[in-house]
């Protein structure tokens, strides 16, 4: 079984994907899929966007989701936009899936102050401001919801802890 931590940009995915594998210890290990696919690719999210459009990324993203899902016992961030399709979706559900939420107000601060926002997220920028993300996160929501076993709230500063320990009791 993997767990996978999905949720929009900005909701903690990755920082909480390695805090849960350093609380659960071996062999359980933390990735990032959207890490795996820059270093499979060679290449950065921005550039597969230029050069293969929004649905060659997601192609690749799909294939990585694939490859990751043969694995067991992986704490998986996703990107915030895999649960767009209904084939990521059910790869999803074989594993245990934590939705991390945040109000838009939150995201959009921390998308803001995150420097790897300009070339991490493309598609996503702060120009749309936070009209733009209340706009993806109404229509991402039921998305997210289909497939998690576990919703946890990640807004407060520094509450990675009570998320963690929040996760580890649901999944004991
Ligand atoms: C995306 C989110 C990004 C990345 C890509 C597209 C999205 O991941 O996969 O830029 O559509 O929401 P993060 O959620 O890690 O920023």
């Amino acid at each position: 079984m993997n767990i996978y931590l999905v949720g929009f940009r900005g909701t903690g995915k990755s920082t909480i994907a390695r805090e849960l594998a350093s609380r659960f210890g071996a062999p359980w290990l933390a990735l990032d899929l959207d890490e795996l696919l820059e270093e499979a690719v060679g290449k950065s999210i921005a550039t597969m966007f230029e050069e293969i459009g929004e649905a060659g990324f997601r192609d690749q993203e799909e294939e990585t989701l694939r490859r990751v899902s043969a694995f067991d016992h992986v704490i998986a961030g996703t990107g915030g936009g895999v649960v767009l399709r209904q084939a990521n979706r059910d790869i999803l559900k074989r594993g245990w899936v934590v939705w991390l939420t945040a109000d838009a107000e939150t995201i959009h601060r921390r998308v803001q102050r995150d420097p790897t926002t300009a070339d991490r997220r493309p598609n996503l920028t702060t120009n749309g401001g936070i009209g733009e993300i209340r706009e993806l996160l109404a229509a991402r929501d039921p998305l997210y919801r289909d497939v998690a076993n576990l919703v946890v709230a990640n807004d407060q500063e520094g509450s990675i802890d009570a998320v963690v320990t929040t996760i580890l009791t649901a999944w004991t």
